[in-house]
Order: C-alpha cells, then sequence, then structure tokens
C-alpha cells in the first residue's frame, strides 16, 4: 500500500516540500523522461522505477495479429457474470467493473474484455493485486508487445516490454516548455502497427491529483456533418517519433531504436466493431499529407482542440493505487494530469501492438461497411440519420 501525505508540508514519503521546492529541476513532462532521482533507499518499488538501458534495437517488422475481441461473445455474458457491478461513466466512454479479480479471468473473459475495451474505448478496475508479470501474460493475450524506443523500463532485468510512468518531487513540471494540448496523444502512433488493448497499473500514486483523461475518436467522428466526415476519411498524415527522440537524447539517453515517421488514415476502422474513429493526436500527428499546411494546420487544429476541449467525448479517473485502466489506443487519445508535485506517482504500463490502421476504403473493399458509433446507437433507439435542417439557431446553456 502506499504511503498518504498528511499535512500539506511534505510529500507522501515523508519528504519536506520547502527543501524540494529549491532542488527540483523542471521538465517538460511529454519529451523529457524521467530518471526517477529522488533517491529514496526505502521505496517499495524502487525496482520498477525507470531505467534507460544502453542498448540498440532493430526497427520493428510488420507482424500479423489476430484481434481477440472478433472471438468474443458480444454480450460479455462470461465477464459481466463475474462482476458484481459493472458502471457506465459517460454515455460516449469508459467503464468501471467492480469485483474481478484480473488475475482469475479465463480466455473467454479475456476476449469479452477486448471487446468492451473496443466498445467503451477505456475500461476500469480498482483493487487489482495483479503483478508486473501477471499483466504482461494478459496483455500477450492481446497481441505481440511493444518495446519502447525511448522511454524508461523497470531497474529489474528482463521487463523490457514495460513502460515506466514516473514522476516525483525531485522534477517539476515547467508550464513554459507544454501546453495542455500538446500533451494529449495516442501511443507510439508513428509505429507501423500501433497499440490496441493497452493497460497501465497505478502502484505508488499521489493523495489526489494525477488524474488521467481519454476522448473517443468514435465520438470525434461522429459529431461530423457527413460531408466533412468523408472528406476526413480520404485523408492520411504523417506520424512522427522524431520530437520524442530528440528529448530523449536531450536528457542524456539513447535512442534504443530510430524514431520512425509513419503515414496513417485520418479515419481508421476498428477490426471488430467496424466503427469509424478519427486517429490522429497532438502528441505524434505533424501533418495531413497531400494538402496545403495552411489546409492541414486548420483541420488538425480543429480535430486536437476537439479532442482536449470537448467533455461530451471524455471521461476522467480517480487512480488510487491498484487501480488499472484498459484503453484501446485505436480509437481514443488521453492525457494525464500533472498537477501532483512534489508527490511520487508510479506506473507501469504493458501495451500490444494491433494490426496496421485500416482506412475506410481498405475496410470496405473487404466487402463490409464501416459504421458510425453514435448513428447506430441513435437506429437502436428508432432515431435515423444526421440531423440538420437550418433552421437551429444559437442557444446557450449557461445559467
Ligand atoms: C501513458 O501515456 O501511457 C501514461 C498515461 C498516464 O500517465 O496516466
Amino acid at each position: 500500500m502506499a504511503p498518504v501525505a498528511t499535512t500539506d508540508n511534505v510529500t507522501s514519503n515523508g519528504t519536506d516540500i520547502a527543501s524540494l521546492k529549491e532542488a527540483a529541476k523542471v521538465f517538460n513532462p511529454f519529451y523529457s523522461p524521467s530518471a526517477g532521482d529522488d533517491n529514496d533507499g526505502n521505496y517499495e518499488f524502487a525496482k520498477y522505477k525507470p531505467s534507460f538501458p544502453d542498448v540498440k534495437w532493430e526497427p520493428l517488422k510488420e507482424q500479423s495479429v489476430t484481434d481477440r475481441g472478433l472471438f468474443a461473445d458480444p454480450e460479455k455474458k462470461s465477464l459481466f457474470a463475474a462482476a458484481t457491478k459493472v458502471q457506465h461513466l459517460t454515455p460516449a466512454i469508459g467503464t468501471e467493473i467492480i469485483g474481478i479479480d484480473l488475475r482469475q479471468l479465463t480466455n473467454q473473459q479475456k476476449d469479452e474484455l477486448a471487446l468492451l475495451v473496443a466498445e467503451r474505448g477505456a475500461v476500469f478496475f480498482r483493487d487489482q493485486e495483479i503483478n508486473i508479470h501477471e499483466q504482461l501474460e494478459l496483455a500477450r493475450h492481446f497481441g505481440p508487445l511493444h518495446k519502447h524506443a525511448t522511454t524508461g523500463v523497470p531497474r529489474e532485468p528482463g521487463l523490457e516490454e514495460v513502460h515506466v510512468v514516473y514522476n516525483d518531487g525531485s522534477r517539476r513540471p515547467d508550464p513554459s516548455a507544454f501546453s495542455k494540448l500538446e500533451l494529449w496523444h495516442s501511443d507510439v502512433t508513428y509505429e507501423i502497427q500501433p497499440p490496441s488493448t493497452t493497460s497501465l497499473k497505478v502502484i505508488t500514486g499521489p493523495p489526489y491529483g494525477g488524474d488521467t483523461l481519454w476522448s473517443s475518436g468514435y465520438a470525434l467522428y461522429s459529431s461530423f456533418s457527413p460531408g466533412f466526415q468523408k472528406y476526413l476519411e480520404g485523408l492520411t498524415a504523417v506520424h512522427s517519433a522524431v520530437a520524442q527522440a530528440d528529448g530523449s537524447r536531450a536528457a542524456g539517453h539513447t535512442v534504443r531504436r530510430e524514431a520512425v515517421e509513419t503515414i496513417h488514415p485520418v479515419v481508421r476502422v476498428h477490426p471488430v466493431t467496424g466503427w469509424k474513429s478519427i486517429y490522429v493526436n497532438p502528441g505524434f500527428t505533424r501533418r495531413i499529407v497531400g494538402v496545403p499546411k495552411a489546409e492541414s494546420d486548420t483541420i488538425l487544429n480543429l480535430l486536437f482542440h476537439q479532442i482536449s476541449e470537448n467533455p461530451d467525448f471524455q471521461v476522467r479517473f480517480r487512480w488510487e493505487p491498484n487501480s488499472i485502466a484498459f484503453w484501446d489506443n485505436r480509437v481514443v487519445t488521453h492525457s494525464a494530469t500533472f498537477d501532483f508535485w512534489p508527490h511520487t506517482r508510479h506506473a507501469l504500463r504493458a501495451t500490444p501492438h494491433g494490426e496496421r490502421p485500416t482506412s475506410v476504403a481498405e475496410y470496405e473493399k473487404q466487402g463490409k461497411v464501416a459504421k458510425d458509433r453514435q448513428l447506430e446507437i441513435w437506429a437502436q433507439q428508432g432515431i435515423s440519420g444526421f440531423q440538420q435542417n437550418g433552421q437551429a439557431k444559437p442557444r446557450g446553456y449557461n445559467d
């Protein structure tokens, strides 16, 4: 169990905050990985603090991936029967499941979890004793595991597939180095097969703060008019690892695999749900291919601002130690908050590769029809089509 802060003058591990203010280095939380240097010799998870091995890996090659959600019971009876409560957190995104021990899941329940995460974007569990080896094993059920080229891996050997998220009182986020918008990202979208059903477990957290927000790419797609949706479906965009690699070198770390830039469709279709999702993010998407720069900047700016600012697409999760979140990186974008300095926040991520992103045209070439999630929900409720009759007048809802 993680220690809890007792007063506003000391951190969760008892360090005097005034002395930290003197010593803390400022940092950009996105491109400047933490080396975990508060030198707390008694910290129980010291073996999972980040390390930066001086090794070199070959470029990634395409590999075959079959989505486990394809094998799931659409009603997820086996998974839900094991839970005491299944609570949707917003209409668009996020579900919390209570009463399940992730270490006990059968393969059938794992498949149903993959489907639920694909549909709901993010799924949360609390009080999970699952250790990092078991978390990796569960993640391997969803796909071959990604090894990050730059961010920290645990000091304990043999855990190179783990991405360590670590911040403590020795480094203070520098508000002049980044905007909140830039922190929104989907993980490593520059890879040829970016991640699918990703999991993150918080092992030590601040007494409050350090929440994570996720924003639904399905809901973002559904929010646009048919003409604009069609326009976006024809576009591709460049995703780049270069800034992250540069940040890592600047921090004195080895870039373990050379930075890549990859072109992906702006609208991708989820292979299991068949729903269309906007697939760009402020962290890694640099430009739309084949359109004037002003147009690319304007379109990306609109999409980035909608991701980060539209609360109807979002869910915000308040972590406790031993909380674990699963999210489908193909259909959501996320951002952690950095409001918890000088407390420690430490989490471990397992990141399976998904398929190479599929455009609407590629998906429909297979004889299937890609769908708009919101239209499908409305159809189930007996409402048809996009309603825009030109009569709408601006209205304020503020009071
Ligand atoms: C991540 O980007 O995978 C980490 C998110 C978080 O720290 O909440």
